[in-house]
């Protein structure tokens, strides 16, 4: 095991923040809320999966955040919808001085593109293709503000607002056939 690489979430106060979570990027997330609650921040939440059975650390997000909102896409916990949905509300009632979203790509796409027009400064955390995590191998480069990045060492975390997430989205779907092979190969020996 070698870390913690990359840099760290710049932890300070903000005023009042929102964090979107997507998916397993709840855990993650919660840890980021924790932190900023503790430096004083107002922290609400936005907490988006699927269906019901993929929520988890509900008790531990009311926790680290003063107002917890919870999303699934099939209306079976909270409200249907998407996360975005509930920030647009949010934002259109003004008062946020950031946004900071982990999940699935296009959520994080999504939520810039949500934030942009209210001018918030949004923070997202990226998740491209990584091997060896140290800067050398180039898998997980990442074009922000039109420069290349290395999301390993320069990030995770980067301005939503300045990403090219349709690049980050062909590149980390380039081993897709391969990905898919792998999980039916998996599925049929253990079934
Ligand atoms: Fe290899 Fe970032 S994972 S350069």
């Amino acid at each position: 095991l070698a870390g913690p690489l990359g840099t760290p979430t710049h932890i300070k106060n903000y005023g009042t923040v929102v964090c979107v979570a997507g998916g397993y990027g709840a855990a993650p997330c919660y840890l980021i809320a924790k932190a900023f609650k503790e430096a004083g921040n107002k922290v609400h939440m936005v907490m988006g999966a699927r269906t019901k059975d993929l929520i988890f650390w509900q008790d531990k997000m009311k926790d680290a955040c003063s107002e917890l909102f919870i999303t699934t896409d099939d209306g079976s916990y909270g409200e249907k919808g998407f996360v975005t949905d509930v920030l647009k509300r949010l934002l259109t009632n003004g008062g946020y001085d950031l946004v900071i979203a982990i999940g699935p790509i296009p959520m994080m796409k999504f939520v810039a593109k949500t934030t942009e027009p209210f001018g918030v400064k949004t923070i997202v955390s990226l998740n491209p293709i990584m091997i060896d995590g140290t800067g050398m191998c180039g898998c997980c480069r990442v074009t922000v503000d039109g420069k290349t990045q290395f999301a390993c060492v320069d990030g995770p975390d980067f301005d939503g607002h300045l990403v090219d997430f349709d690049e980050l989205m062909r590149r980390n779907s380039f081993y897709r056939a391969e990905e898919e092979h792998s999980c039916r190969m998996e599925a049929a020996l253990n079934g």
